[in-house]
């Protein structure tokens, strides 16, 4: 049994405390300190929005450098953009492929994502696959052996999740990279999760293109997110909005999309700073404890198998268990289950159909307790729902 981590005063979030909050996976959450930051920065810019927007993009430069000591990236590869899907969009509508060239990913891949990979196949009459990831998932190896034996000669670019969305697995994106190069296959890590949950060195994982959100488990404001190239493709990514930078280096393409509200990337700033006053590593680490506690008090109360190995390497702040056999197991009736249980018991945690069996999904931040499993689990029961 995993130990219960110390409570960890992160200052107040904005979230209402009347709701236990287990879905911070989906859109994150912030503490006040930087819901009020940004909105300090959105009086700056309605004060003197041409001196905001003209004369004050070192606050643009200051942000980028800021990130990308955060995430180890070095920063002439570094654009910022609203949100990951824009950003997968941006390097698949970049990436040059050929009629015939196939996109790989898998089958745990963001359905969002899915379908933007598919549409653009299907547009530019390119292949989609996905390589079938069965759970639960023994080891980190079985996936890099899964990929391996899925690679054609047609496979010309491999999109794949650092930290995937339902099941909450952690790729081993590091040794998904390196099999990439070996076989001359282009490389998108979604790392939608990863800033903030898992130590990240963009730099030294050089995958061709990383994509991630900062409003996630950085806890920047919603719109803070991020596209990287490395140093071979940083001439010819470009994002989906084409303005006055172009062909100006992918720094000044990305920080001009038109105009914009701004104030999301550089507040993200103050999301950075007022996580490192705790202490990243300390935060990751109370995260995953907690969210290996969550699972352990889940699979033992409904008598379930762990979708990923029992010790959490394959885990971040996240985890996915199976539902009790009873429970429903289609889209619609798992979201009806999910909704009967925020209006009565005023508890959000998606429910969602994976590999045919209902599961949730529990997330472990600093404003998580264990207190919200036990309402979690009366919650369950009380609508009938039995192991
Ligand atoms: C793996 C993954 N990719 C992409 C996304 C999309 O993120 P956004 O809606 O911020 O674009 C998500 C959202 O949860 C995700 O989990």
């Amino acid at each position: 049994m995993n130990t219960i981590p110390e409570h960890i005063n992160s200052g107040p979030w904005m979230l209402d405390p009347a709701i236990t909050y287990l879905n911070h996976g989906s859109f994150g959450a912030r503490t006040v300190e930087v819901f009020e930051a940004q909105q300090s920065i959105k009086r700056s810019f309605e004060s003197s929005p041409v001196d905001f927007l003209d004369r004050r993009q070192h606050l643009i430069t200051e942000a980028r450098e800021c990130i990308c000591s955060f995430v180890g990236a070095d920063s002439e590869g570094f654009g910022f953009v609203d949100n990951a899907t824009t950003g997968v969009g941006a390097v698949v509508s970049s990436s040059k492929l050929v009629q015939g060239d196939e996109i790989l990913t898998t089958s745990l891949v963001y359905n969002g994502v899915r379908q933007l990979l598919k549409h653009y196949c299907k547009e530019n009459d390119l292949l989609y696959r996905e390589v079938e990831i069965l759970l639960p998932i023994e080891s980190s190896d079985s996936i890099v052996s899964l990929i391996e034996s899925s690679i054609t000669p047609e496979t010309a670019l491999l999109v794949v999740d650092h930290i995937a969305s339902a099941s909450a697995v952690v790729f081993p994106v590091k040794d998904i990279i390196q099999l990439c190069r070996q076989k001359g296959v282009l490389v998108l890590v979604d790392g939608a999760h990863a800033p903030g949950m898992v130590e990240l060195s963009i730099n030294s994982l050089q995958p061709d293109w990383y994509v991630a959100n900062l409003h996630k488990w950085t806890c920047a404001p919603i719109g803070a997110a991020f596209v990287w190239a490395n140093d071979s493709h940083r001439k010819s990514t470009h994002p989906l909005t084409i303005s006055h930078g172009l062909d100006e280096g992918l720094q000044k393409e990305f920080d001009w999309q038109g105009t914009r509200d701004v104030s999301a990337w550089i507040a993200a700033v103050d999301a950075v700073k007022s996580g490192a006053e705790i202490g990243w590593d300390t935060i990751r680490a109370h995260n995953h404890e907690l969210a290996l506690w969550m699972q352990d008090h889940l699979l033992k109360a409904w008598n379930a198998e762990s979708l990923t190995p029992i010790d959490g390497n394959m885990l971040g702040s996240m985890a996915t268990v199976y539902l009790p056999e009873n429970a429903p197991n289609e889209l619609d009736s798992c979201v009806a289950l999910r909704d009967e249980i925020y209006e009565k018991y005023a508890l959000e945690v998606p429910i969602f159909p994976i590999q045919g069996r209902g599961a949730l999904r529990v997330s472990a931040q600093l404003y998580s307790s264990e207190e919200d499993i036990e309402r979690l689990l009366a919650a369950i029961s009380s609508i009938g729902i039995l192991e």
